[in-house]
């Protein structure tokens, strides 16, 4: 499976390539690559994933894609030193967050692989993933309040959504870091692995994925992000618009075909 990795790009923070997978489409892996200061994000590297991630969205070839960081770090959030100095203007003017905006339009999937810190905004960009498969021994924490600040890349509200108010509300004020044991018994975090597997694992989901049919996977994850933002009935009308436009695709007549027949399906996720 990994007999061909194209880089999709040169970057200065992030390395990241494609992965060839014969079984379907492939897979594109972002890797953090900032270990002189734990993977923190500056707005360099998040500019840098999130054009991985538009590639990612207008290639045909490829169906999903893991981010991830060191053994050591997924990343210890934000880059303190590039906020430091910065007053209420500065950080308004510079809007850093215009860029994770943009992650929520990302149409393919990406899933975050974390080992290590994944702390303030790098618990957030875990969280702004679509699934998070971690190591046991992670560590994940929303520290801000250490430095008289909140999280500010969407961690009060999507903590709050996946763990609950009572432990958003531990982890927020208090700052502390829980395991990759603890979040994954708390909700957060979908699988949870070895020390050493959850590369392996991240790949395998990946994969499986990325063998399914595209545009059925791409409108199932818009269907599931819209459940956050949608009362029941109005979730349930845009669940069935988008269940009624897969029926435009070629590749359900071929799905519900190759089901009927007993073979397996051949996508052409169009
Ligand atoms: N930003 C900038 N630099 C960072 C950093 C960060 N978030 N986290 C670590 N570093 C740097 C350190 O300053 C240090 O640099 P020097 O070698 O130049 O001193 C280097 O990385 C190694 O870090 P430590 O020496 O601190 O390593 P450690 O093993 O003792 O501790 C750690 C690791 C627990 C992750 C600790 O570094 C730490 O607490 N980091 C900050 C975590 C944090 O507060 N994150 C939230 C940031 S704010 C935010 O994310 C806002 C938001 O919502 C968007």
């Amino acid at each position: 499976m990994e007999n061909n990795k194209n880089q999709t790009g040169v970057y200065k923070n992030i390395n990241s390539y494609y992965i060839d997978n014969p079984d379907g489409l492939s897979v594109c892996i972002i890797e953090i690559n900032r270990p002189e200061v734990k993977n923190a994000l500056n707005t360099e590297t998040m500019t840098e994933i999130m054009d991985v991630l538009e590639q990612v969205d207008n290639d045909d070839s490829t169906g999903c894609t893991v981010i991830t960081g060191s053994r050591e770090a997924f990343s210890a959030g934000a880059d303190i030193k590039e906020m430091a100095e910065a007053g209420a203007i500065d950080i308004y003017l510079k809007d850093r967050f215009a860029v994770w905006d943009k992650l929520r339009k990302i149409k393919k999937p990406f899933i975050a692989a974390v080992s290590g810190y994944a702390l303030g905004g790098g618990c957030e960009l875990a969280m702004a993933c679509d699934l998070i498969i971690a190591s046991e021994s992670a560590k994940f924490g929303q520290p801000e309040i250490n430095l008289a600040v909140i999280p500010g890349a969407g961690g009060t509200q999507r903590l709050t959504r996946a763990v609950g108010k009572g432990k958003a509300m531990e982890m927020i004020l208090t700052g502390k870091m829980f395991s990759g044991k603890e979040m994954f018994d708390a909700g957060l975090v979908s699988v949870l692995t070895r020390e050493d597997e959850y590369m392996n694992e991240a790949l395998k989901t990946a994969i499986e994925i990325s063998n399914k049919p595209s545009i059925a996977v791409q409108l199932a994850k818009e269907s599931i992000l819209k459940s956050f933002e949608l009362s029941l009935n109005e979730g349930i009308e845009f669940e069935r618009k988008n269940f009624y436009l897969l029926f435009a695709s070629e590749d359900k007549f071929e799905g519900m075909k190759a089901f009927i027949e007993k073979r397996k399906p051949v996508w052409k996720h169009k």
